[in-house]
């Protein structure tokens, strides 16, 4: 139960004097009915409806996103877009927060969820999750980079562990990870003497970019997709 005016600042319709005014306005319902109490409690899985029209009283998200390039993976930033400017306003106000990062000119799956513990999780390094990413490199790769992949690279402040490499082209390869670390593939390449030219993300645990989801466009989690994350986590789905 919340309080209707809280629920109401979460979706992000107003300040609380502003929706304190539109409920004693009369401009609310709840379950169809007219509700002027600002302080009601309310069930939030009630059907809520704001100048007539339904509005969407949901306080959890779990979004799977196709990352464009040019874009920071980050809630705010006072100068540059991020990929929340591609989410309706109110998934922010809610707490909709992307998991882990992608650099700005890395494109493919990022998945954003309101569930704090579930994003904490599956970020933990205990947890081992695999992350696949599609690399350009700026030149030829052979089974001496696979090798060196394999054995784990030392970068400047921390040793790779042994990640999977799998050549894809004459200069592109997949690259499976279990650890997250900043620029980690780019300067595992780095390490090897490549430079990656191109990072795409195709995987994140048990989820995989939908491959009918365009650059830019999102869409909710399937109940399927969702229940493999909560088990990459070791936690019970809600
Ligand atoms: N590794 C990188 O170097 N960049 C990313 O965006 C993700 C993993």
């Amino acid at each position: 139960m919340m309080r209707l005016d809280r629920w109401l600042v979460t979706l992000g319709v107003g300040s609380r004097s502003q929706v304190q005014k539109l409920i004693r306005q009369g401009a609310v319902t709840v379950n169809g009915l007219p509700v002027t109490d600002p302080s009601a409690a309310c069930d939030t899985g009630a059907a809520l409806t704001l100048h007539r029209q339904p509005l969407d009283g949901r306080l959890t998200r779990h979004v799977m996103l196709h990352k464009p390039a040019g874009l920071l993976t980050a809630a705010r930033d006072k100068k540059q877009p991020t990929v929340m400017d591609l989410l309706p306003e109110s998934y922010a106000s809610i707490g909709c927060m992307p998991v882990g990062r992608l650099d700005k000119d890395t494109t493919g799956l990022l998945f954003l969820t309101t569930d704090g513990e579930l994003n904490h999780r599956l970020l933990s390094p205990t947890r081992h999750v695999d992350k696949t990413y599609l690399a350009q490199v700026d030149g030829p790769l052979s089974e001496k980079e696979v090798a060196a992949f394999a054995e784990g690279l030392h970068l400047s402040d921390f040793d790779a562990k042994p990640a999977l490499l799998e050549i894809t082209g004459p200069a592109s390869g997949r690259v499976t990870v279990q650890e997250g670390k900043f620029h980690q593939v780019k300067r595992m390449f780095s390490a090897v003497g490549r430079e990656v030219t191109a990072l795409h993300r195709e995987s994140f645990g048990s989820l995989r970019l939908d491959p009918t989801l365009p650059e830019g466009q999102w869409r909710e989690l399937t109940d399927e997709e969702l229940r493999g994350l909560y088990a990459d986590a070791q936690m019970e789905a809600p």
